[in-house]
């Protein structure tokens, strides 16, 4: 789960998926782009809707995407197009490439919806991240099931 500062959408992202996941089967982490917050905690508004939601995500940290993540991981969710860009300028080959893409495409296949940036707005901006990355994280488990 990756996006810019990995402490408002990408944390919530993770806590949502661990929570539809079995942990011994899918490895589940996040990061951002920017190196802005890394060490950091989640932002307290994204920790109060994950806490809204019965998720506690404060042991968090803050890290920035990196290229070893491509080796790591078998798909890297995107939250906007800054992101995808970001991420993709670090891909070695079309393996890589092929494992990114915007999470929202799992609920709007092809239509390229972005998660918007909650960092400047209000806490409804949280709230509503937290509906739309609910949605796409319940498809991404039912594909990781049996
Ligand atoms: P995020 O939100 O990418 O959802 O974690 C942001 C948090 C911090 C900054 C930008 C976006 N920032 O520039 O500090």
């Amino acid at each position: 789960m990756v996006c810019l500062g990995n402490i408002c959408r990408s944390p919530l992202a993770e806590g949502i998926l661990k929570s539809k996941v079995n942990s011994q089967e899918v490895f589940v982490d996040s990061a951002g782009t920017g190196d802005y917050h890394v060490g950091h905690g989640p932002d307290p508004r994204s920790v109060s809707v994950a806490s809204q939601n019965q998720m506690d995500i404060t042991s968090q940290r803050g890290r920035q995407f990196s290229v070893q993540d491509f080796d790591e991981f078998d798909k890297i969710y995107v939250m906007d197009m800054s992101n995808y860009h970001n991420v993709l300028s670090l891909a070695r080959n079309e393996s890589d490439r092929k494992k990114v893409d915007l999470i929202l495409n799992e609920v709007f296949p092809g239509e390229n919806v972005e998660v918007p940036d909650p960092h400047q707005g209000d806490d409804n901006g949280f709230t509503r991240v937290h509906k739309m990355l609910d949605e796409a994280c319940e498809i991404i488990a039912e594909k990781y099931k049996g």
